[in-house]
């Protein structure tokens, strides 16, 4: 059966320049190109899971704009229901400005719509929450609503998925009641610097930490286990955290294991950074498993 994931979270035009030279203060560069690609890590989250085969319901805000209709027609056509998504007045939906050299990327956002998502709209959606499998939430809308989202989930005993990015300075009741989360090794190092040792170890416990090509780490019964990556072309890794953060949601609401989700995962990552933009590399689920298959971990 179909697994339902809400997610919970921002939706992004990304503006993406691709550069050999990034410039300095003051300076002027010729960049190579420039692409408008769906982004944001809601969206990206939302669409990584879509095509991996899981019915997805958005809760979202974008502006009454342009990019705001694009990125709602965009969403519909990649299956997922986007009936929660607002559209509020007199806010630009958000955006982000991406610049990718040589498969590195650094990005501003300006969040716009993504900060009207109000605990109030969290609130009146209790019923679709409680008939999830899963919650997937990250750091690009206003904390008190991902509180106010992660409290509700508690209520309802659905699990959650809190991917901390962008990180900030987190509650420990909010760490306390989400099942998973999915910090990079920047995010875990802010995260549990906020701990006392108790604490440390019982947030530890529910860390999956992605490395980038390095796979990702996750504790079991007291000791830390790497589970590998693949080695791949990298075009770029915008959205390679997002794509994860998708699949695993997907792997975990279908009953597989943390290890074996964590495995799957890093194939859809994987295969995410082979194409430019978020969105565009990632995979459907035929294509992780014939990638799985056909290349074992490193
Ligand atoms: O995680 C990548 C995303 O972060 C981009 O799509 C951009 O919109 C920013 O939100
Ligand atoms: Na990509």
């Amino acid at each position: 059966k179909r697994p339902k994931i809400t997610v919970i979270g921002s939706i992004n035009m990304d503006l993406i320049t691709k550069t050999t030279t990034i410039p300095k203060i003051g300076e002027t560069v010729l960049g190579q190109s420039f692409h408008t690609i769906p982004g944001g890590k809601g969206a990206n989250q939302a669409v990584a899971a879509a095509r991996l085969g899981a019915d997805i319901t958005l809760i979202g805000c974008v502006g009454n704009d342009e990019f705001g209709k694009t990125l709602k027609e965009h969403l519909l056509n990649e299956h997922i229901n986007t009936t929660y998504i607002n559209s509020v007045e007199d806010t630009s939906t958000g955006i982000a400005s991406i610049t990718v050299a040589n498969g590195d990327n650094s990005i501003i956002v300006a969040p716009g719509a993504n900060y009207q998502l109000t605990v109030s709209h969290v609130r009146s959606l209790e019923h679709v929450i409680a008939n999830s499998d899963m919650i997937l939430l990250q750091l690009e809308i206003p904390l008190e609503t991902v509180e106010e989202a992660v409290r509700l989930s508690a209520k309802h005993q659905v699990p959650v998925i809190l991917n901390p990015a962008p990180i900030q300075k987190l509650s420990r009741n909010l760490l306390t009641q989400v099942n998973y989360i999915t910090p990079n090794e920047h995010e875990q190092h802010e995260l549990l610097s906020l701990l006392n040792s108790d604490e440390l170890e019982q947030i530890r416990q529910k860390c999956i930490v992605t490395k980038g090509a390095s796979g990702v780490a996750i504790h079991q019964n007291g000791a830390e286990q790497l589970i590998p990556s693949y080695k791949v072309d990298v075009v770029d890794t915008t959205g390679a955290g997002d794509t994860f953060n998708g699949a695993l949601a997907v792997a975990l609401s279908s009953g597989k294991s943390l290890n074996e989700a964590c495995h799957f995962a890093n194939a859809a990552a994987s295969l995410s950074v082979t194409k430019l933009g978020a969105q565009s590399g990632m995979p459907t689920l035929d294509e992780v498993q014939q990638f799985m298959g056909d290349s074992p971990p490193l």
